[in-house]
């Protein structure tokens, strides 16, 4: 699904080259859990948005089902980021004064689609993640960091992507409430059959992971199985 050859991402910043990504490979099948860990600067998130076709590649070719992602025009991006991909970013990115629902629904307001089909659709991410439903209504300044998180995923599924894509979703979160965050990707994993990648800096984290991506200074450094903890209560 994803396959990645080859990728340097050089930013330039006056006179100033920085390597972010230096001569990164590696495939992630449909259908998997993998986890990028690596420290700070090491690179992450400049491969998040490559991977999310949010910023290209210096060099090196990038294929999303088979397609050469730097061959593909502005609208094209645009198509495969809104049908294909749910981000999850680290900062919450709720809008205020808004109600849970509304959030959820928002993505879905420029394809026109009828109300009660957005609604529908909302709930059942909303659902998938496991959000209570007293919550739907509630505003983001009524939630805990837990409950906005999941309302962020649930935002990242309702246009029913084949790919999720987290950014340190549990940084900000007590490891108690990251657990339940770590749980929810697990069964949209599981039970939906999502391909999960999720950055992150932290090992325990990663370990929740079918595999593990390490990066370090730009370069990929080890590919290797992660521990998969499982913590779904079946
Ligand atoms: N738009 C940009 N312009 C210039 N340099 C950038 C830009 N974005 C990132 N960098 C640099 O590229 C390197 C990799 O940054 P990146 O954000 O990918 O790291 P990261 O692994 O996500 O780190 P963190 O864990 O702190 O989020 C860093 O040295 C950063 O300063
Ligand atoms: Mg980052």
């Amino acid at each position: 699904m994803i396959e990645v050859k080859n990728i340097t991402k050089i930013y330039e910043t006056g006179d100033i080259k920085l390597k972010a990504l230096d001569d990164v490979s590696f495939n992630i099948n449909e259908g998997e859990f993998v986890a990028i860990m690596g420290p700070s600067g090491s690179g992450k998130s400049t491969l998040m948005h490559i991977l999310g076709a949010l910023d290209i590649p210096t060099s090196g070719t990038y294929f999303l089902d088979g397609r050469d992602v730097s061959t593909l025009s502005d609208d094209e991006l645009a198509n495969i980021r809104r049908d294909k991909i749910g981000f999850v970013f680290q900062s919450f990115n709720l809008l205020p004064r808004t109600t849970v629902l509304r959030n959820v629904m928002l993505p879905l307001l420029y394809d026109g689609i009828e109300t009660e089909k957005r609604e529908k659709r909302a709930r059942e991410s909303l659902f998938a993640t496991g959000l209570d439903e007293p919550h739907f209504g509630h505003l983001s300044n009524q939630l805990s960091g837990g409950q906005i998180q999941r309302v962020a995923i649930a935002r990242a599924l309702v246009n029913n992507p084949s790919i999720i894509l987290a950014d340190e979703p549990t940084g900000n979160l007590d490891s108690k409430t990251g657990e339940i965050v770590l749980e929810t990707f697990q069964r949209l994993n599981e039970e939906h059959g999502r391909t999960i990648i999720l950055i992150t800096h932290e090992q325990y984290i990663a370990e929740h992971a079918d595999r593990i991506l390490f990066i370090r200074d730009g370069k990929l450094t080890e590919n290797r199985n992660g521990h998969i903890k499982r913590i779904i209560k079946k």
